[in-house]
């Protein structure tokens, strides 16, 4: 199949060019590099052999989109791009809302007016927002309480997503619902490289590790889990990426919704000591209030993605920590 990948240069659409390409799929990307590199194209040819067509577009550049999809013969759009920042979101919600939805929204147009309707959407387990349980499963009610603006973009989108299946039963669309993607691909050369200050535990894990941050500051040590500190199911990014790769072999009409996760949670202080094992060295941090927005407790029921994708998370947190540690070798090296 000729597969764009929107937002393929970034951390997640990266892993996934390399088994799309391994399997002999053709793989094209657009990207803005808002957040990404082009440099991450030359890593995914020396890891996978290929090297994706990649077009320098914004998804909110319509006549660009409309150019390229004039062009291409894609068969099937994984939609990674968007912006990813929770903090920054609640800054700046128009941002938010006009690039992500507002540029799913002319992706979608050129997918209807080029015959293209085959498409995986990259969810988020945001979108449960706080059901009162640990264990989420896809039929729960989404969009209820959900704390800032990029969740609410993600929820949005799965909305119009469905309402775009509705009107026209020839597309085939797939959400996909991750849980905490961490880790990096085994050989070093690729892996969560974000611009600026990272918001999420394990980019954070990583500059406190370099020193470009001092402490990782835990974001409370009272709640009711294991040892008081928040528990989330951190799945190993090339896992997820093996995710996609299963969900494109079994797309069907209609909107099919599925959780990828490990269906284990770990707590921050059991990633930290994870990290510890795989560095050999103590990692600085301090506990200090609870953030905002934040849940105790949550992570995926994979079932139904085991079931009928016939797809799980393999890789472990050790596994995630050590390719890390790996990557974290390269990037000092670069
Ligand atoms: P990323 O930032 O590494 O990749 C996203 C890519 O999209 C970047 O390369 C960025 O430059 C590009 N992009 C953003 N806006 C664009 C635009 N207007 N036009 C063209 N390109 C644009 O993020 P990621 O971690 O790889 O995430 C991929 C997707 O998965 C995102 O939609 C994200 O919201 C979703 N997701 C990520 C996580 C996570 O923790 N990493 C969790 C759940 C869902
Ligand atoms: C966060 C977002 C969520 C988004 C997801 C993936 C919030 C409230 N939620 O979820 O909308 O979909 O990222 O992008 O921002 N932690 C610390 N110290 C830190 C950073 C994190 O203790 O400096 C803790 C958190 O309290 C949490 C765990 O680490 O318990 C994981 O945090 P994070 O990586 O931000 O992911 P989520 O909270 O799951």
């Amino acid at each position: 199949m000729i597969i764009l990948l929107t937002g393929g240069t970034g951390y997640i659409g990266s892993h996934t060019a390399i088994e799309l390409i391994k399997l002999g799929h053709d793989v094209e990307i657009m990207d803005n590099l808002f957040n990404s590199k082009i440099e991450v194209l030359d890593k995914i040819e020396k890891i996978a052999g290929e090297k994706p067509k990649f077009h320098k577009i914004d998804l909110l550049d319509k006549d660009g989109m409309d150019k390229m999809f004039a062009e291409g013969k894609y068969d099937l759009v994984i939609h990674f791009a968007g912006l990813k920042a929770v903090g920054e979101s609640v800054e700046k919600p128009l941002k938010y809302y006009e690039n992500n939805v507002g540029g799913t929204i002319n992706l979608l147009e050129c997918t209807k007016k080029y015959d293209v309707k085959k498409i995986v959407f990259s969810s988020s387990a945001t979108v449960y927002g706080d059901q009162g349980v640990a264990e989420l499963t896809e039929e729960m009610q989404t969009g209820v309480g959900i704390t800032n603006p990029y969740g609410e973009t993600k929820h949005m989108i799965e909305e119009i997503l469905k309402d775009v299946a509705e009107a026209d039963p020839e597309f085939e669309i797939t959400i996909l619902r991750y849980f905490n993607p961490v880790g990096s691909h085994p050989s070093g050369l690729i892996g969560e490289d974000p611009n600026g200050i990272p918001n999420n535990l394990m980019p954070i894990i990583m500059k406190v590790s370099t020193g470009e941050i001092e402490k990782l500051r835990i974001f409370g040590d009272d709640y009711d889990t294991v040892d008081g500190t928040g528990v989330r199911d951190y799945i190993h990014v090339v896992d997820l990426a093996k995710g996609h790769v299963a969900a494109i072999k079994k797309m069907k009409q209609g909107v099919s919704i599925y959780n990828l996760g490990t269906g284990r949670g770990a707590s921050v202080l059991e990633m930290v000591a994870a990290f510890e094992k795989a560095s050999g060295k103590k990692l600085p941090y301090e506990v200090v209030g609870r953030r905002a927005g934040d849940l105790a407790e949550i992570y995926a029921n994979p079932s139904k993605a085991e079931r009928e994708l016939g797809w799980k998370a393999e890789l472990t947190i050790d596994d995630a920590m050590n390719d890390t540690i790996n990557y974290l070798k390269h990037l000092k090296n670069e």
